[in-house]
C-alpha cells in the first residue's frame, strides 16, 4: 500500500508558546480519499490546512507528513483553494484559470490549453475572455475551481470554498465538485462549516472540538458514489449522518464549556 497523502501524528501547535491552538491531532488521509474537517469557528481548521501547505511552520510536539515529505510551501503536488476566489481582476477568466500553472513555470500556450479545457468542464465555455468583474460569484468560484483542478496536484486543500455563496449556487457548485472529483480522483482535505456539505462530498468527516482543536469523531460517509446533491436530499441515510455529525459537534462544545 502506498503511504497516506497526509499523515499527522500527535500534533500540537501553539502560536504564542502557551495557549494551544491544536492539541494532539492524529489523522491520516489515504491517496484518493475525500476527507472533510468540520468544527466550531476558531478550532484550528485553517491552521491545519496551513500546516499541510507549509504556510505555518510546525514547531510543537508530534509530526506531519504531506505526500511523503515534511510540508513545504510551493510544492507542485499540493494545491490550496481559499474561501475567497482570489482571482486577479486584470486577468481574464482563462488567464486566471491558467495562473496556477504559469506560476509553476508551465509555458503560456500549454497552461492556456489546459485552463481552457478546465473552464469548459466547470461550465464556463464562452467566458474565457471575461474579466472577473463581469462574472457572478458562482462563476468566479467556478473559475477558481478550474484554476485548482488545472494544476493536477496530487493533494487539494480547500478552505470553505463555497462559504460565501448563496444556498442555491452552493448546491450547484457542490454537484460540480462531486463530478470534478469523480473525473480527476485527487486526494482532498476540505474544510467547511456546513455539515450537509461535508456529508454530501466526503468519504469521511473529521469533527473537531472548540479551541484547542482536538478530534472528537471520525465518521465514514458510506453513501454510494456517484452522488447527486438532489438525490441525496431524499436519502434518509444522508439525514442520519447529518444528525450524527451534529451530535459529535455538540459533544465537542460541551466538553470545552464544561
Ligand atoms: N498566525 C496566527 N497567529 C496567532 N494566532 C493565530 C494565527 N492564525 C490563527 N490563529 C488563532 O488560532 C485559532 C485557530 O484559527 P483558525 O485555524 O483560523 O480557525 P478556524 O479555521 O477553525 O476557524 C484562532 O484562535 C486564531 O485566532
Ligand atoms: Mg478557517
Amino acid at each position: 500500500m502506498s503511504a497516506p497523502a497526509i499523515a499527522v501524528d500527535g500534533l500540537q501547535l501553539s502560536f504564542d508558546g502557551t495557549n494551544d491552538v491544536l492539541a494532539d491531532i492524529s489523522l491520516q488521509v489515504a491517496e484518493g480519499e475525500f476527507v472533510s474537517l468540520v468544527g466550531p469557528s476558531g478550532c484550528g481548521k485553517t491552521t491545519l490546512l496551513n500546516l499541510c501547505a507549509g504556510l505555518v511552520a510546525h514547531t510543537g510536539a508530534g509530526s506531519i507528513r504531506v505526500v511523503d515529505q515534511a510540508p513545504r510551501e510551493g510544492r507542485p503536488e499540493v494545491a490550496y483553494q481559499l474561501a475567497r476566489d482570489c482571482l486577479l481582476p486584470w486577468r481574464t477568466a482563462l488567464d486566471n484559470a491558467a495562473f496556477g500553472l504559469q506560476v509553476r513555470g508551465v509555458p503560456t500556450d500549454k497552461s492556456r490549453e489546459r485552463a481552457r479545457a478546465m473552464l469548459a468542464e466547470v461550465g464556463l465555455a464562452g467566458y474565457e475572455q471575461s474579466l472577473p468583474k463581469a462574472l457572478s460569484h458562482g462563476m468566479r468560484q467556478r473559475t477558481a475551481l478550474a484554476r485548482t483542478f488545472s494544476m493536477d496536484a496530487t493533494l487539494l486543500l480547500m478552505d470553505e470554498p463555497f462559504g460565501a455563496l448563496d444556498a442555491q449556487t452552493k448546491l450547484q457548485l457542490e454537484d460540480l465538485l462531486l463530478r470534478l472529483c469523480e473525473q480527476h480522483r485527487h486526494t482532498v482535505l476540505f474544510v467547511t462549516h456546513d455539515l450537509a456539505e461535508a456529508v454530501a462530498v466526503s468519504d469521511r468527516v473529521i469533527v473537531m472540538s472548540s479551541r484547542p482543536g482536538r478530534i472528537v469523531a471520525d465518521v465514514p460517509i458510506d453513501l454510494p458514489r456517484p452522488r447527486s446533491i438532489r438525490e441525496l436530499q431524499k436519502d434518509p441515510h444522508f439525514h442520519e449522518l447529518y444528525a450524527q455529525l451534529w451530535a459529535h459537534l455538540e459533544s465537542g462544545w460541551v466538553k470545552h464549556e464544561g
